[in-house]
């Protein structure tokens, strides 16, 4: 049974474990894949800014916010909402923030799965030389014949799936722990490789311009949803992942300069990423604006040129998965937690049904790609695109904003300052202006500016 100071599930064995499996959980594709695109379809560095504001004012209070709760509860987001809404005498609608986090878990997750299976595609690949010497537009039909192919996608995707199920099924603490001991490291290691590459190509200048030079032209109301909504896809906010995590967490670990370290890795690995990119478009004539291929196209190109780029280029992406696993593992968790708590579950039972249905919904992703890329949700979003949309840019950020909202007000000052280690002098003011205040409100202008902008 969860006590107070113990949950059922396991407890990470230090801070430090938190902080490499809460980092293993935000550094994803979403640093390396997505935070590029993103930064080039939204013009570059006026949209960088913009983000690393999103995650300073706005992430790093909200993540602070789950792992206090998450802590505070020691249980699956929803029976921690639960508990701690009848403890404290709150309406039971907040433990609407449990549930929605489920469903927005299996909508990134669906789709997460899918992409990742691409990484796992390039493994292969870059292992077998296929693209030693490419040129950029062999670069370019390598990866859209793949996506022209959905029995190829459906393969990696159930790959990536079975492999998925299999770790959490195991149990999270032990799986990833392990895992994460030598994956983080090893991950900075070659993105530093990378970097160095990158600074001596031809497009570096042009690369760092692109990503600091601050073109505030380039923005739209849209822009700024987007980058906010990245700043929670990152930083694994706004769904309870951060918050089944923190529920694993030693009282003695102190929570905001933890948090403080966990967003700082995120940013540093979504940046060099961008510094490793965008000088390997420009030297190579591509397209930043290209979307979801962006990655796919320009880190293969740059290890068929490199000597040992196929030693290297295939590391790469075996990196990438495993950044792409510990954060999969973490966006299930919540409703793994939940089942397993609800239903006296095994746990290896639930994750194959969790499993189930994620592949199933991702076959829409896959499809998104070639046979239904006509197929538009709304506007003209694919599937795909509409699914990531709405769990991204929608259900996220509305989720955060009520962690926040009830953190910052609905939780009495005790709680807090016990949980945050402060008493009831000025940081206990300054955790009501920026939880309960500057980052619920920081997200509400944002939608209202879109919804009527
Ligand atoms: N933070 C992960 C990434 O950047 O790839 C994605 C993610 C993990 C989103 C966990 C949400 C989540 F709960």
């Amino acid at each position: 049974m969860a006590t107070d100071t113990e949950s059922r599930h396991g407890m990470w064995s230090s801070r430090w474990l938190f902080i490499l499996a809460a980092a293993g959980s935000a550094v994803g594709l979403g640093n390396i894949w997505k935070f590029p695109y993103l930064a080039g379809e939204n013009g570059g560095g006026a949209f960088v800014l913009l983000y690393l504001v999103c995650i300073a004012f706005v992430g790093v209070p909200i993540m602070m916010a789950e792992v206090l709760l998450g802590r505070e509860g020691r249980q699956s987001p929803i029976n921690t909402m639960r508990q701690l809404t009848r403890q404290h005498n709150r309406s039971a609608l907040w433990v609407l923030i449990g549930w929605a986090g489920v469903v927005a878990g299996f909508l990134i997750l669906s789709y997460y799965v899918v992409i990742a299976g691409w990484s796992l595609f390039y493994i292969g690949q870059m292992a077998s030389g296929a693209l030693e010497g490419a040129t950029g537009a062999q670069a370019d039909a390598l990866f859209n014949d793949f996506l022209a192919d959905p029995w190829q996608m459906i393969m990696w995707q159930t790959i990536f799936m079975v492999l998925t199920v299999y770790i959490i099924s195991r149990g999270v603490v032990k799986g990833i722990e392990t895992a994460i001991r030598w994956f983080m490291p090893t991950l900075f290691v070659l993105l530093f490789v990378l970097l160095g590459y990158a600074v001596t190509s031809d497009g570096w200048a042009q690369g760092v311009d692109f990503m600091f030079g601050l073109d505030f032209a380039s923005l739209d109301g849209n822009s700024v949803l987007v980058a906010l909504g990245q700043a929670f896809f990152t930083l694994s906010l706004g769904m309870g992942a951060m918050m089944a995590y923190g529920a694993y967490v030693p009282n003695s670990a102190p929570i905001g300069s933890t948090v403080v370290i966990i967003a700082l890795l995120d940013t540093v690995v979504a940046v060099a990423a961008g510094l490793v990119i965008f000088p390997i478009v420009f030297a190579n004539g591509l397209e930043t604006g290209q979307g979801p291929g962006l990655m796919f196209v320009t880190i293969p190109l740059a290890f068929g040129q490199m000597p040992l780029g196929i030693v290297f280029g295939t590391i790469f992406f075996v990196l990438v998965s495993f950044a792409a696993i510990t954060s999969a593992i973490s966006i299930s968790e919540p409703a793994l937690a939940y089942l397993v708590e609800e239903y006296n579950a095994k746990r290896s039972r639930v994750a194959i049904s969790l499993g189930v249905i994620c592949w199933v919904l991702g076959i829409g992703t896959v499809l998104s790609f070639n046979h239904w890329a006509d197929v538009h949700i709304v506007g003209n979003m694919t599937y795909f695109d509409f699914v990531d949309y709405v769990s991204q840019n929608i259900m996220l950020p509305l989720g955060g904003m009520f962690i926040a909202l009830f953190a910052g007000w609905a939780l009495p000052k005790t709680v807090i300052g016990a949980q945050l280690g402060i008493d009831d002098g000025w940081l206990s003011v300054l955790w009501k202006i920026v939880c309960g205040i500057v980052a619920p409100v920081a997200v509400l202008i944002v939608f209202l500016g879109v919804l009527f902008g």
